[in-house]
């Protein structure tokens, strides 16, 4: 029997009761795929920062980090807390884990299910079904910048990667005198072939026909410059898959007016992060939305499944949370561990308890628990054939 050994994450707000739903669901799929988890949970949060690492800018420690590593996955529920200040968990956690293990996919589809209302009029179940293939480990998102005040200022700043190491120095003459921020955005040849890539062997493996590169080339002409010329390249591999390059911008605008058209779309990290918000709303709110922080290459680096959302405080320990973001992370996280049919089987039993209309939490309109919902759709599992 394979045993997958799987590091638990819930976090702070909402996080340990939706991921206490996920693992919940997880259970029940281990029994229909034949297989077992050994799950070992991490303190990892607000708590755990305020007892032993007040003051320091990471949620975890390197040692930490490296014991993550050491499982076949990751499944996390949501960081962020009023009493700690938001790079920690952000910067010093999960971004850190994102860079730390080149997880350089950000996988985040979004389907329209059976019973779920669209707040667009009219669409039909599985009439928007898309993949959004974030990049993630890139564009603006690199953290480095900078702050003075006055009219000089030198930076010497360095981005190490598994994958590379770059030195910036940074000098900066101005007149007059006043106060500026700036923060740099960059991508590597390397880094966007390897995701656009991705984009284009996902529709294969899906049977698609199109991919869609976001960017916004026209004003942002070096860093989205780049973006487009790997595109192009990467495409003549794929003769039977259309290239189509859409401007972020217009792409908001195409994602409400007519999401169905879209089948993968690739973006580069700050517009993939703003576009799957947009994408989840459209198939019923941030509830409903999973997303896998992906290495393809397992031996290199651990992947990390989480909903898309964050820890709602206001939330937090009501059970009142819709999980089915994480229960359909655990999905992503199954698919990565190859195990296809449970994966499959998972969506069917979620939908199932969608498309009954019994059971809905808050955000749906209804009274259901979080945990009632984990609990219908466990059931559910249970009682289908694999
Ligand atoms: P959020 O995603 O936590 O919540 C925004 C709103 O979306 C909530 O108020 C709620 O109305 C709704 N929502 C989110 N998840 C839901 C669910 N499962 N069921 C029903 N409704 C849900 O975003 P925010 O309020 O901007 O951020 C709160 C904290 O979370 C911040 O500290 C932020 O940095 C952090 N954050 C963490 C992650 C992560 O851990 N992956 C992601 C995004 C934000
Ligand atoms: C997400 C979140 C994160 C991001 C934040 C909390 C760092 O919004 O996972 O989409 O911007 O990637
Ligand atoms: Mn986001």
């Amino acid at each position: 029997m394979k045993s997958y050994s799987v590091a638990l994450i819930p976090g702070d707000g909402i996080g340990p009761e939706i991921l206490r739903e996920g693992k919940k669901v997880m259970d029940a799929a281990a029994g229909l795929a034949g297989i077992t988890w050994q799950w070992k949970e991490y303190p990892f949060g607000a708590e755990h920062w305020l007892k032993h690492r007040k003051g320091s800018p990471t949620l975890m420690s390197e040692e930490d980090m490296a014991r993550l590593g050491t499982h076949d996955a990751v499944y996390f529920g949501s960081v962020g807390d009023p009493r700690v200040p938001e790079h920690v968990g952000q910067a010093g956690g999960l971004l850190w884990m994102r860079f730390y293990f080149d997880q350089y996919i950000n996988l985040r589809p979004a389907k329209l299910l059976r019973g779920i209302e669209s707040p667009l009029r009219g669409k039909q179940p599985h009439e928007i079904d898309l993949y959004m293939v974030r990049e993630n480990s890139e564009d603006f998102y690199i953290g480095l910048g900078g702050y003075f005040k006055g009219t000089k200022n030198s930076e010497n700043l360095e981005l190490l990667r598994p994958l590379y190491q770059a030195r910036f120095k940074v000098d900066v003459d101005l007149e007059p005198a006043d106060e500026m921020a700036y923060q740099i955005g960059l991508l590597t040849a390397r880094n966007s072939e390897r995701v656009i890539r991705y984009g284009f062997e996902l529709a294969k493996r899906k049977k698609l026909s199109r991919v869609t590169v976001v960017h916004k080339g026209n004003v942002l002409t070096k860093i989205y410059g780049l973006w487009i010329e790997k595109a192009e390249e990467v495409a003549k591999d794929y003769p039977g898959i259309e290239l189509e390059f859409t401007i972020a911008d217009a792409t908001s605008m195409w994602l409400v007016r007519r999401p169905e058209w879209f089948q993968v779309i690739v973006a580069p990290n700050m517009f993939g992060d703003i576009l799957s918000d947009l994408a989840a709303m459209t198939v019923g709110g941030l509830g409903f939305a999973p997303g896998g922080n992906i290495n393809p290459d397992r031996k290199a680096g651990v992947s990390m499944f989480e909903p898309i959302h964050g820890s709602a405080p206001k939330y937090g320990g009501l059970n009142k949370a819709n999980p089915i973001g994480t229960i359909l992370a655990g999905k992503l996280m199954l698919e990565h561990l190859g195990e296809e049919c449970a994966a499959e089987l998972v969506e069917q039993a979620t939908e199932d308890v969608l498309g009954a209309g019994k059971i809905r939490t808050y955000d749906m309109g209804g009274t259901s628990s979080c945990s009632d919902m984990g609990d219908a759709i466990s059931d559910r599992l249970l009682q289908l054939k694999p």
